[in-house]
């Protein structure tokens, strides 16, 4: 019988050395060496199996890919020095000149940079497709799509996708359904299951989980990853072995760090929804979440970030922000520390107004990553700062 999440997510280990360590050792090392002139030939030229260099392999990169294929459920994947890098290299990786995405607008800033900004230069395009109307997606289909990618829930809207209906259109169309779950993690919900042939993480946001690395995997079917690994391995944005170290450490608490962050933001934007100066809470959990059913049926938890807008726009909202104690102000997310954030001026200040609000992101609106602190601090802070 298959192990446990929490118990895939410890006992996958990379093999002892001659030292007998419990703990996998970081192996920083930039080359490895040949037993022989044979050996180094029969390893360059793919006859054997074995590490060569670390842009291509290392013992702690492979260790932390694995864990995250067996807790993705997923056949193969590649490790990269960001999750941008995970992003970028999912798409041009394989795609070609000509090639079109279907993409469910509202996804991460950089994200939608590449694809405007650098895919174009390479004459692969894109069209963005309303997340809440996905009966219209099929119409924007055309000969040469190749991709549909997708964020859910979305950063920082919260929105959801349907991942059963993209599992089914894509299969129809013979699209690469490419799936950023770096909001969920696998702990809350494995694409892979609705038949996601590729899923990115930010491993920097709950992976890590305590603001400390940059990092990035893709994981999926093997015959895409052999073609990702191809372009990684010749483009260059391998993980650091010393951050696939603490990622892979990082994996083993997934679980139970998850569950408090879960428990954390649901308190919080249960607060906030019954606090008379907040005019709106978005959280995947709570039952006014337009999707709450999707969410339940999708996500195990709602996850460790909830929005909410103050309508009278950006004033309030930054008083609320420099008000605050203990909360840190910063862009980042999937902390210990419980981050407030103001995307409009900040993670997604590139775009313009109108891409802003066709994502729901208003002047008025405050992100919280809810952290590991105790609850009735966090509240505590968030209330005094309301005043
Ligand atoms: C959903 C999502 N995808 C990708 C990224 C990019 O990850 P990284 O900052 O590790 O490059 C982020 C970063 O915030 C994100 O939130």
């Amino acid at each position: 019988m298959k192990n446990k999440f929490e118990t895939r997510a410890i006992r996958e280990q990379a093999e002892r050395t001659q030292h007998r360590e419990h703990s996998v050792p970081v192996y920083l090392t930039s080359s490895f060496v040949f037993d022989s002139a044979e050996h180094g030939q029969a390893l360059f030229a793919g006859d054997i199996e074995g590490n060569v260099y670390s842009r291509y392999s290392n013992p702690g990169t492979d260790e932390f890919i694995r864990k995250i294929c067996l807790l993705e459920d997923a056949e193969d994947g590649i490790a990269t020095a960001s999750g941008m890098a995970a992003v970028f290299a999912g798409i041009a990786g394989l795609l070609e000149s000509g090639d079109h995405i279907l993409v469910a607008r509202s996804v991460f800033g950089s994200t939608h940079q590449i694809l405007t900004q650098l895919l174009p230069r390479w004459n692969i395009t894109h069209t963005y497709v309303d997340i809440g109307k996905p009966e219209r997606w099929e119409a924007e289909i055309q000969k040469n799509t190749r991709m549909l990618f997708l964020e859910t829930p979305s950063n920082p809207g919260l929105d959801l996708i349907d991942l059963e209906f993209a599992g089914n259109l894509s299969r129809k169309h013979n699209l690469i359904l490419n799936v950023d779950n770096c909001f969920a993690t696998p702990y809350l919900q494995q694409p892979g299951r609705y038949g996601t042939d590729l899923i990115v993480h930010s491993a920097t946001k709950f992976i890590d989980g305590q603001g400390r690395t940059i990092g990035g995997v893709v994981v999926g079917r093997k015959e895409l990853i052999e073609e990702l690994r191809f372009f990684a391995r010749h483009s260059g944005p391998a993980m650091s072995p010393f951050n696939a170290w603490v990622l892979s450490k990082s994996l083993e608490t997934l679980a139970v760090r998850m569950d408090r962050h879960c428990e954390n933001a649901l308190a919080l934007a249960q607060f906030l929804e019954n606090h008379p100066k907040i005019a709106s809470v978005k959280y995947p959990f709570l039952p006014s979440h337009p999707q709450y059913e999707l969410a339940c049926r999708q996500m195990t938890q709602g996850g460790g970030v909830l929005v909410f807008n103050f309508s009278e726009g950006f004033d309030p909202a930054r008083k609320f922000i420099d008000r605050l104690q203990m909360l840190s102000i910063s862009s980042n997310l999937g902390d210990t520390r419980t981050i407030v954030t103001h995307p409009a001026s900040t993670t997604h200040s590139k775009l313009t107004e109108d891409e802003r609000l066709s994502v729901g992101i208003t002047p008025g609106l405050v992100r919280i990553s809810a952290g590991l602190e105790h609850i009735d601090d966090i509240i505590g802070d968030v209330e005094q700062a309301l005043g």
